[in-house]
């Protein structure tokens, strides 16, 4: 595999509207990110990706874009983003937006066009059917609920497609005017000196046409819009394009949301060449997810997380880099999810850290999950602001579950869990703002915030900072990059544990994803024990004792 300048970065999330508000108005901003960026460069961050800051109405919390080449007030102006590109750039960092092109918002001046004119130049941006006798053109479900079909504001028998929510409408591929607006809009970010994207939702650019219906799935007559991405062939063609005709020539960096890849596919996406730089794995994401709704999810349990990461790693193996994440703005805490319900400490969350922070491909925090961010509690729907959650309570309700019940779901499952504000301190406000913040805060702000933990040499924080410092040291980095990652102890309960060897070295990850201790055996000889998250260090003799949740990293030696 060629070496890339980004392999050995450390790559780091950020939701904007909660990370840091500047000014009072309890919405995070981009002059609030600038203020932060030492705090990111000393935790050993390279590479930034920002969630949506561009003009939307905020139906899907800037997912929406009404105006791709301006930032919307509520974040700041272009003058911040230029200083906050020339800021980072300053101290060597690089800067992502969100690429959000599968659709706008229905407050876009294209959108608004193609209704004035359904036929005209903009018309054609969109999917825009006509209806005839209330048979709407397939019965697909959207993301967020009900129809992907909405009635085309003035008009009667027209309808146009959103596979998300409906102030979100699909724009058209296949159309190649719309694919050169887009590609002169992202030109157009590159060259002001952005260093590159996260594709959001990129697969669901291609449809299978023509529409058609598939059976239906629920009791509401609709199928899940992945039947339809199962049958749509030739998303390559246009991501090749895209690429050739932005990325390639910029040497922009990019990750693709892609859910569902083929396996045949990987070296397209990923491969030397390949469409993108890297994309996220999200075997562990899905696992467990039900068509049916989240009262249907199956718990994730330590073996299934380890075999669901060990799967990646195998399928990509050589190919290419993939990203690793344990959450981001679209899926509840790492450490709420993966760490069975009660286990959550300090020491489970470091364990959680280590295993997937070592595994082969960049590493990526999403903001907080440094400090063992935690799902929060819901009391009443009324607190809740993540549309996709709205719309699984009602799905969980019409499916005979208790309100007490499915609001419970919302709090292992919603959005708005990765999304309330970043906690720097134990003050009322956990220091993200002066005013009212837009959403709540975790209550747990008191134990679980940055101030409390930067003084605490063994918290959570500090374990991510040696994390950090091990993968980019001089004397691992190279194999905790690049090494082969061989899977260790695959058939032991709870235990996930591999190794990661270079031709110099042999490093082993060894974690007991349990409360009870576990005695071990050892591949090899200790050389040397590199990092422990717990204060005692284990016993090793032939074997290894770890206590609950030790995780630890050692160097064999090589005989
Ligand atoms: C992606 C985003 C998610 C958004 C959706 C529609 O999955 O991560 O937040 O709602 O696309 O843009």
């Amino acid at each position: 595999m060629k070496r890339e300048w980004w392999h050995n970065k450390v790559a780091y999330q950020i939701y904007p509207k909660s990370f840091y508000d500047s000014n009072g108005d309890g919405i995070g901003d981009l002059k609030g990110i600038i203020s932060k960026l030492d705090y990111l460069k000393d935790l050993g961050v390279d590479i930034v990706w920002l969630s949506p800051i561009y003009v939307s109405p905020l139906a899907d919390q800037g997912y929406d874009i009404s105006d791709y080449r301006d930032i919307d007030p509520r974040f700041g102006t272009m003058d911040d983003m230029d200083e906050l590109l020339k800021e980072a750039h300053k101290r060597g960092m690089y800067i992502l937006m969100d690429l959000v092109v599968n659709h706008c918002s229905d407050e876009h001046e294209w959108f608004r066009k193609a209704c004035e004119d359904p036929e005209g130049r903009y018309g054609k941006f969109f999917y825009i059917e006509t209806v005839k006798d209330g048979k709407l053109p397939c019965n697909w479900r959207s993301y967020f609920g009900g129809p992907v079909w909405e009635r085309l504001p003035g008009h009667e028998d027209k309808y146009y497609l959103h596979v998300f929510h409906k102030k979100q409408p699909d724009l058209n591929w296949e159309n190649p005017d719309l694919r050169e607006e887009v590609y002169r809009m992202i030109n157009w970010w590159l060259d002001r000196g952005l260093d590159g994207f996260r594709l959001d939702a990129i697969i669901n650019i291609k449809k299978a046409l023509p529409f058609r219906d598939y059976p239906a799935d629920r009791d509401d007559g609709l199928t899940t819009v992945h039947n339809m991405l199962k049958e749509a062939k030739g998303v390559g063609v246009f991501l090749r394009e895209m690429s050739d005709r932005t990325f390639k020539p910029h040497r922009a960096f990019t990750v693709g949301e892609v859910f569902n890849e083929r396996p045949e596919e990987i070296p397209d996406f990923i491969g030397e060449g390949g469409y993108f730089s890297s994309m996220f794995d999200f075997a562990e994401t899905v696992f467990g997810q039900s068509e049916a709704g989240w009262q249907d999810n199956i718990d994730i349990t330590p073996d299934d997380y380890r075999n669901c990461v060990f799967e990646t790693q195998k399928k990509i193996a050589d190919i290419g880099f993939i990203s690793n994440i344990i959450e981001n703005h679209d899926e509840p805490r790492g450490v709420s999810r993966y760490i069975p319900e009660g286990d959550q400490s300090p020491e489970s969350k470091k364990l959680l850290a280590t295993v997937y922070f070592l595994l082969r491909g960049l590493p990526w925090i999403y903001q907080g999950q440094e400090l063992g961010m935690e799902n929060i509690p819901v009391a009443s729907v009324d607190e809740v602001d993540d549309i996709s959650s709205i719309d699984a309570y009602q799905v969980a309700l019409d499916a005979g579950w208790s309100e007490k019940d499915a609001l419970k779901l919302i709090g292992k499952y919603g959005r708005d869990n990765a999304r309330t504000p970043f906690q720097w301190d134990a003050s009322e406000n956990a220091g993200f703002t002066a005013g009212k913040p837009w959403l709540r805060i975790n209550p747990n702000c008191r134990e679980i915030n940055l101030e409390t933990e930067k003084a605490d040499p063994d918290s959570v924080f500090h374990h991510y900072k040696k994390l950090i410092a091990l993968r980019k040291s001089g004397e691992y980095g190279d194999t905790l990059v690049y090494g082969e990652l061989i899977p260790y102890l695959q058939e032991r309960h709870n235990v996930m544990a591999y190794l990661r060897k270079s031709k110099e070295q042999t490093l082993l990850v060894l974690a007991n994803f349990q409360r009870e201790p576990q005695t071990l055996p050892l591949p090899g000889k200790v050389k040397k024990l590199l990092l422990n998250n717990l204060p005692d260090d284990p016993q090793i003799t032939e074997e290894i004792r770890l206590a609950g949740y030790q995780a630890v990293v050692l160097e064999l030696s090589r005989e």
